[in-house]
């Protein structure tokens, strides 16, 4: 089983419209005692590992991280003398596989090629960059801090630097935007070739603007995007995601198979020994209670049984290849799908969800469409 660290680097340039992510701007004073905070929590994560006092995690049996995912926020806004530091640490308790995937999130406008050197010296090998949309106006409508330019300018770096391993983020369904936009967009891309790319359809929760397409439109946008990017080779493997041949993200795998993870950092969350944590949201009380030695982790969920196989169903039928019964089984001990006869048999009829042969179940085309309700379904 493969073992994950989600770090958080709650920092922005600049907040973005849309963003509901645990993530804030003019904050730069507390970045250096963040990071010091984020530190102390890693070389405790790191020593319950050694100790085998951190659920099925222990560094005794020499279990390492083989996914790291910098996350946030915008890790690239700060320092990377700070991000080398991380990555030092966790080579200095020799935390990390040889073959890691070791993920970090950048914003356009925070590329520099001293950063990203930086980042390749420290041995980060994948890149996930935010684009959204090519369209200047929209990127100023929803807040974002860059220009296109400036995107083909990072991505430029990017790649002169040698990263191979490139995911570019993409949104629809945003304010004033037309198919013809999204297929600008998609064109582009495709032009440019990265290794994968995240379409996320624009959640919102607020009205926070006006002129967003009609619901047929944003639709229109998602089949689009389905197929142009099939046509030119990425395998649509998740809802959002699409990627060449072996450039899945193996840090998101692990969520989508319900494998375990540690998260440090602001708000980050963990799921270890069939419970979910939640670490202390705000950047003050998060480095207050750390530096105090009081406890950050809220518990969110003790799973039994029940939750678990109940979540599995929900997290396999995110990803395109869906539920394989006969892993489940292996899984759970027990006939899972004899368990959710009538569901499936209920979502088969409402054309939700493809029986592919006597052990596996996914999402339909229409079911991709209607996912929250097939997972209301396993709830
Ligand atoms: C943490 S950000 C990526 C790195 C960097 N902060 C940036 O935005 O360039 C994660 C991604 O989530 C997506 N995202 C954020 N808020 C969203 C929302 N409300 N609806 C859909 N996608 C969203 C965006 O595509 C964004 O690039
Ligand atoms: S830069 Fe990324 S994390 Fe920051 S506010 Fe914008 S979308 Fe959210």
């Amino acid at each position: 089983m493969l073992r994950s660290l989600y770090v958080h680097i709650p920092f922005c340039k600049k907040k973005c419209k849309y963003c509901d992510f645990n993530s804030y701007d003019y904050q730069s004073e507390k970045i250096a005692p963040y990071m010091e905070t984020l530190y102390t929590e890693l070389d405790t994560a790191c020593r319950k590992m050694k100790n085998g006092t951190l659920g099925s995690f222990n560094a005794s049996e020499n279990q390492m991280f083989d996914t790291i995912y910098i996350g946030g926020g915008t890790p690239s806004f700060i320092d990377s003398k700070y991000i080398e530091k991380l990555i030092a640490m966790l080579h200095e308790r020799h935390m990390i596989s040889d073959d890691a995937e070791i993920t970090i999130e950048v914003n356009p406008c925070t590329v520099t090629e001293e950063k990203i050197q930086a980042y390749q010296r420290a041995g980060i090998n994948r890149i996930s960059i935010g684009l959204q949309t090519t369209n200047d106006t929209i990127l100023h409508t929803i807040g974002r801090a860059h220009t296109f330019l400036e995107f083909e300018e990072a991505y430029g770096i990017i790649r002169k630097a040698g990263f191979c391993n490139v995911n570019v983020d993409l949104m629809f369904g945003l304010p004033g935007q037309t198919l013809k936009d999204l297929k600008e967009s998609l064109n582009y891309l495709i032009g440019i070739q990265p290794e994968h790319i995240s379409c996320y359809s624009l959640i919102l929760h607020h009205d926070i603007f006006q002129n967003l397409p009609p619901e047929e439109v944003e639709r229109q946008m998602y089949y689009d995007t389905k197929e142009a990017l099939k046509n030119q080779g990425f395998e649509h493997y998740e809802i959002s995601n699409f990627a060449k041949k072996g450039y899945e993200s193996r840090h998101n795998l692990v969520y989508w198979n319900q494998g375990e993870y540690i998260g440090i950092g602001a708000g980050a969350s963990s799921y270890v020994n069939h419970m979910r944590y939640t670490n202390e949201q705000g950047i003050e009380s998060y480095i207050a209670k750390v530096r105090r030695g009081e406890s950050i982790q809220h518990v969110q969920e003790v799973q039994n049984m029940e939750d678990k196989v109940r979540e599995y169903m929900i997290l396999k039928l995110r990803l395109i290849s869906g539920v394989d019964f006969q892993e489940a089984r292996e899984i759970f001990h027990f006939d899972v799908k004899k368990k959710f006869e009538k569901e499936i048999e209920k979502l088969v009829r409402m054309g939700l969800l493809h029986e592919n042969n006597a052990d596996t179940v996914m999402l339909t085309e229409k079911g991709l469409d209607f996912a929250n309700v097939v997972w209301r379904e396993f709830i």
